[in-house]
């Protein structure tokens, strides 16, 4: 082959595997919600494919997602917003029955063999509640140094695109 059109490939390869990994998983209450935040990397125009899921007891349940079918008994309980480079899940009144292993699967459409997650394991009492109102009881000067980083974060990400 050519040697140009191999590193052309493997460009490519890598760039569709850069664009849908999902970097991090993490979870925390609201009200009697769990929410989690599942973020990723979003280099590529590719649609994203996604699911969120809960392994209990070793049974795997789909939760919400564009290829597995979402559990009946689940699909009235959540509720899905996605963003540039983030999908968030709220599963409303979270018990101890939901204790279990949460993942976070994207795939880029079209390619089900490259896949990219990220679990996170959530127990009812050590769920921390979600940042916000906290965050505002803090010092200030943090506060602003959050802020700060945040736009600073968000200048590198326009510079990148
Ligand atoms: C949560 O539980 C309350 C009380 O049992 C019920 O009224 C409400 O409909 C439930 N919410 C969802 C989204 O299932
Ligand atoms: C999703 O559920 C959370 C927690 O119940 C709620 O705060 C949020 O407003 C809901 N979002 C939508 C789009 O329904
Ligand atoms: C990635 O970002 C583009 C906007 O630049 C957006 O249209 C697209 O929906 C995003 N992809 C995902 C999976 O969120
Ligand atoms: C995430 O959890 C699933 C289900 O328990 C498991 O199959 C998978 O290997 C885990 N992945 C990582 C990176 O721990
Ligand atoms: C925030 O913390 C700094 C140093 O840790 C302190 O000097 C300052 O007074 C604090 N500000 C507030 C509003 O608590």
């Amino acid at each position: 082959m050519n040697p140009a059109i191999g590193i052309a490939l493997l460009l490519t390869v890598l760039q569709v595997s850069r664009g849908q990994k999902v970097t991090s998983l993490t979870a925390c209450l609201v009200d009697q919600s769990l929410r989690l935040d599942c973020r990723h990397e979003n280099t590529t125009s590719v649609p994203i494919q996604h699911e969120f899921s809960l392994t209990r007891e070793k049974k795997k349940h789909v939760l919400h997602g564009t290829w597995g079918v979402p559990e009946y008994t689940y699909r009235a309980r959540t509720n899905f917003t996605s963003r540039y480079n983030i999908k968030v899940l709220y599963l409303a009144n979270f018990t101890t029955k939901d204790e279990g292993t949460y993942t976070c699967e994207l795939r880029v459409s079209g390619q089900p063999t490259q896949s990219s997650h990220q679990n996170v394991s959530v127990l009812r009492d050590k769920l921390v509640k979600c940042e916000g109102i906290n965050l505002l009881a803090q010092n200030t000067s943090w506060l602003l140094l959050l802020l700060l980083s945040l736009s600073l974060l968000q200048a590198t990400d326009f510079i990148s695109l």
